[in-house]
């Protein structure tokens, strides 16, 4: 079956404050504008592929708070198979607080809660849908163990693993990531991870291929204003940056994530499906918010053709 993905990851309820600068300790500072969304990296990537037509699907946790069905009712607006969205009795939903400065980048807290609860069981609960999804999509915000497990549940089923280590944790054990199809971090991620430089295009080539050294089949390395670059055992390829007037970029990389394994499982060439996930991501940053941003399949069309 084609374009199936199952996102195994985190949901958030998003907290965003835009402000004209951060204050500083002690300091009360007036903002200009706040708003809350629907978020979590996770739950990003899998509105991004659902937004260009993919069937997705979710495996996460809510909590026992008004937020959990919320959560939940936005992701089955999406078009998201929520059959997998666990309510944790207990346990509040996750939440992250989020400051915009006015040139849009962004300081993200993020508060776990029940995300940290997504657990072995749920994916072997979730098994049959796991079993026929093209793609697993996989972040940092719910614990190592889940995310290890699902690794070697694709790699196992045969079904493709697309891993975002965000946000970057030093615990993160690549031996237990065998097998697994593709790596995405950012530079930093990359250099936390590989324990290398990754300052010059050379180091970032460098730091990817020792995690292709033991046992990552293929990393892309998102580099900010730099575009990406996608290394593989045998080849190296640059994916051009794509210039916008950033107005809130947070979310961005669940967009490029999203978008990608969406682009990959339709069939799209590797190199071309992060071409168009630069695309997609640059895209999302030209609006406020994170999935509020997220182009369906036209707009997405409308805003390459005016590129
Ligand atoms: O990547 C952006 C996301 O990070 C936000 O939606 C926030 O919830 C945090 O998880
Ligand atoms: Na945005």
């Amino acid at each position: 079956m084609a374009d199936r993905i199952a996102v195994v990851g985190s949901n958030m309820v998003d907290l965003v404050t835009y402000v004209d600068r951060m204050p500083e300790r002690g300091e009360t500072v007036e903002a200009p504008d706040f708003a809350m969304g629907f978020g979590g990296k996770g739950a990003n990537q899998a509105v991004a592929a659902a937004r260009l037509g993919a069937e997705v699907a979710m495996i996460t946790c809510v909590g026992d708070d008004m937020f959990g069905p919320q959560v939940r009712d936005n992701l089955a607006g999406y078009g998201v198979n929520v059959t997998h969205v666990r309510q944790v009795a207990g346990k509040a939903s996750g939440v992250a607080p989020i400051f915009v400065e006015r040139d849009g980048e962004n300081a993200i807290l993020i508060v776990k809660g029940a995300n940290a609860d997504l657990s072995p069981d749920d994916i072997d609960a979730a098994e049959d849908t796991l079993r026929a999804a093209d793609a697993i999509l996989l972040q940092l915000e719910v614990p190592l163990e889940t995310v290890y497990h699902a690794v070697a549940f694709g790699a196992r089923h045969g079904v493709t693993t697309v891993l975002n280590p965000a946000p970057a944790d030093r615990d993160l054990d690549i031996a237990r990531l065998e097998g697994l199809d593709w790596f995405c971090p950012n530079e930093s991620e990359l250099a936390l991870l590989s324990d290398l430089p990754t300052g010059t295009d050379d180091e970032v080539v460098a730091a990817a291929r020792s995690l292709i050294a033991r046992g990552i089949r293929n990393v892309v390395v998102t580099l900010g204003g730099r575009g990406a670059r996608m290394v593989t055992a045998d080849r190296v390829a640059e994916i051009p940056p794509v210039p916008v007037t950033p107005v809130d970029t947070t979310g961005a990389g669940d967009a490029f994530i999203g978008s990608f394994a969406r682009f990959l499982t339709a069939g799209v060439p590797a190199e071309e499906a992060l071409t168009r996930a630069a695309r997609y991501a640059a895209h999302s940053i030209t609006g406020r918010g994170t999935q509020t941003s997220y182009a369906d399949t036209e707009g997405f069309a409308a805003f390459c053709d005016g590129l």
